[in-house]
């Protein structure tokens, strides 16, 4: 076992989590009720992140589903429920002979697309074939960074047919063009469904399972302990929303037939990186001080925000910027938080579990990778500035 692994069985034995070790991540026992009326659902993803809980929480709501993906990704889950394989790119003749049979849903959950022409093919498809269509956006689909997704009326970002052409498959997905073929999604989705449609759009996403490394990066940076680099100003604001408890409430929302659009971001009240920082801190018992490096001089060493100082973004200017979407509508539709303690002890639980491979977190793909390398000497350097 690994230095930093037993580091953290240890501490999680002395705060009474260890149990948890062994079991699957987050798994605790809490009571779901069955919904009124017993839906079919079908989800086209279902194994990524979002997928896996809110599937475990539609099945013990008492809702029959079936899995549209390509059988690759966390093929070992769900053996016993209905899948049909297939690739939203260029094949989807196991779901067309469902629907030439006449086999119907209530509900389609699209978690898959970014590429307009995906949700196209697929909503067409199904569209006299399903009731209630929800679609997985992004806050990335609105237009203004500085002021995104303030409320849900605001502008979202735009692209050109010609853009829009270029993109044939997720490989061409850039960073300039995502949030364009987000909306792009949404319209399509609302044309196939009008009035029947569900757009939410997620921020950062996190939990355990997540192999962006995004989040995760900072329980694991924090409970590794010692002089921590912390971003910014200890103000700037912060948004991020566990996997289980976007899953759960996309499931509420189908229920609820709530045809409506919502940022899907946490947590409940606004957070601030040093919040966030204190509140993983929280959750562990070890050595460790946080230096506080703003952002210019950060830009000076070429640390990029959220992308190696992840979840982290500046403030533009007097705006506040990127971590300030509303929550107001989505909290009044239903969505719950569980507390960051929680998503950070499950996070480190998964992370530092057999279902990770040492290899896998000696080389995080966020953060860590390039950053803990040089976080010293970035630190030394501030000190001596
Ligand atoms: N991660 C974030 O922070 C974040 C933030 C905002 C929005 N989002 C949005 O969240 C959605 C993804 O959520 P998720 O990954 O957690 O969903 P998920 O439903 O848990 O997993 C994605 C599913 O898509 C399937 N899939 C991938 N490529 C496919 C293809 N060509 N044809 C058929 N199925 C395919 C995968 O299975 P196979 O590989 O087996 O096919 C997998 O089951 C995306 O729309 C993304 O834009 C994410």
């Amino acid at each position: 076992m690994d230095s930093d692994r037993r580091q953290f069985v240890q501490l999680s034995l002395l705060a009474g989590a260890g149990a948890g070790l062994a079991s699957t991540a987050g798994a605790q026992a809490k009571t779901i009720t069955k919904a009124d009326r017993a839906l079919k659902i079908l989800v086209l993803g279902g194994t990524g992140l979002i997928g896996p809980p809110m599937v475990e929480y539609a099945r013990a709501r008492g809702h029959a589903l079936t899995l549209f993906n390509r059988g690759k990704t966390n093929t070992h889950l769900f053996p016993l429920m209905e899948k049909l394989k297939g690739d939203r790119n260029d094949d989807l003749s196991s779901l067309e002979a469902e629907v030439t049979k006449g086999r119907r849903w209530d509900v389609v959950i699209d978690n898959t697309s970014s590429v307009p022409r995906w949700v196209t093919a697929s909503a067409g498809l199904l569209k006299d074939s399903a009731e209630t269509y929800l679609y997985t956006s992004s806050i990335s689909a609105y237009a203004e960074f500085e002021t995104i997704g303030a409320d849900e009326s605001a502008p979202t970002a735009a692209l050109s047919p010609e853009e829009e052409a270029k993109v044939k498959t997720p490989k061409d997905i850039t960073g300039e063009n995502y949030g364009g073929l987000k909306a792009r999604c949404e319209e399509e989705a609302r044309k196939a469904f009008p009035g029947r449609c569900i757009v939410v759009r997620p921020g950062l996403i996190v939990g355990p399972g997540d192999y962006s490394d995004r989040f995760t990066y900072w329980p694991v940076r924090v409970a590794k302990g010692g002089e921590v680099m912390a971003p910014g100003n200890p103000d700037d604001p912060v948004q991020f929303v566990d996997c289980r408890d976007l899953g759960e409430w996309f499931i509420r929302l189908v229920e609820d037939k709530n045809y409506d659009t919502f940022n899907g971001v946490g947590p409940r009240s606004p957070m601030t990186i040093a919040g966030m920082l204190h509140g993983m801190r929280a959750t562990i018992d070890n050595e460790i001080s946080f230096t506080w490096v703003d952002a210019d001089f950060l830009a000076e060493h070429e640390v990029q925000p959220w992308r190696e100082m992840t979840v982290w973004v500046p403030p533009v200017g007097e705006e506040a910027g990127f971590s300030t979407a509303s929550i107001e509508k989505a909290k009044a539709a239903g969505v719950t938080f569980r507390p960051l303690a929680e998503s950070c002890r499950d996070i480190l639980e998964w992370w530092y579990s057999d279902a990770v491979t040492e290899e896998r977190r000696q080389n995080m793909v966020a953060g860590e990778r390039s950053l803990m390398a040089r976080e010293a000497a970035i630190i030394a350097d501030w000190k001596a500035r």
